[in-house]
């Protein structure tokens, strides 16, 4: 299992995105995820593609996830593609058609993540696993960063682990160098972490702390 770290931007200073990502990637993260909502799949409104393209002509090297809170996440495949994402993040919640949108997001170039809702079983995304290259278990109701972390979460991501020993599994919600250990124990290789890192006076310090203690508990 490699270890993978990517903050979530939500929390950041949005007025000055660009520079804040900088900083962040500059603090030893491998990849940003950015949280795209709309108002609709979740109770929260945040931005789109065209903020993505801006940034990507900041920041061209950077991994992107684009973590999709929409209803319709087939309709910004390609945007967020030309947009410059690497990997796109759907909720299963989402879409009736996964064979469909998986491939039409490989078609755009970009990687795979199926996200589940903490009410949806992992046994629903099971079928799934083999056609992405990820697997998101929320750890929080999706919507809002600062909640708390859902520690009966571990139960999905152990049995995932079980029965996909090489799939990327990844957390978001709530993640701290307090609770990161129980989900490397369970079997999570990549880790969101919004306030842990975007609230940190010492992001070299918070990344770092984070990645010690997966290292320590796997
Ligand atoms: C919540 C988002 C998360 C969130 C993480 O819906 O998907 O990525 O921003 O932030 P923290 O780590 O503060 O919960
Ligand atoms: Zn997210």
């Amino acid at each position: 299992m490699k270890l993978s770290i990517g903050p979530s931007i939500l929390n950041s200073d949005l007025s000055n995105l660009a520079q804040e990502c900088q900083e962040i990637m500059d603090s030893g993260a491998d990849f940003l995820h950015l949280d795209v909502m709309d108002g609709h799949f979740v109770p929260n409104l945040t931005f789109g593609h065209p903020v993505v393209k801006c940034l990507r002509t900041k920041i061209p090297d950077a991994m992107f996830e684009a973590h999709m809170m929409v209803s319709h996440p087939e309709k910004w495949v390609q945007p967020m593609a030309d947009a410059g994402v690497n990997r796109y993040t759907f909720h299963l919640e989402a879409t009736n058609d996964i064979e469909a949108l998986v491939r039409k997001i490989q078609e755009a170039g970009m990687k795979v993540g199926i996200g589940i809702k903490p009410n949806t079983p992992v046994d629903d995304v099971i079928q799934y696993v083999d056609l992405c290259d990820l697997v998101l278990i929320m750890t929080v109701e999706p919507g809002f960063g600062g909640q708390k972390f859902m520690q009966n979460m571990m139960p999905k991501i152990k049995f995932l682990r079980s029965q996909f020993p090489n799939v990327d599994i990844e957390v978001d919600g709530g993640v701290s160098h307090i609770n990161i250990g129980c989900c490397a124990q369970a079997g999570a290789n990549v880790i969101v972490a919004g306030t842990a890192v975007t609230g940190a006076k010492n992001k070299p310090e918070a990344i770092k702390g984070l990645r010690d203690e997966w290292n320590k508990a796997i």
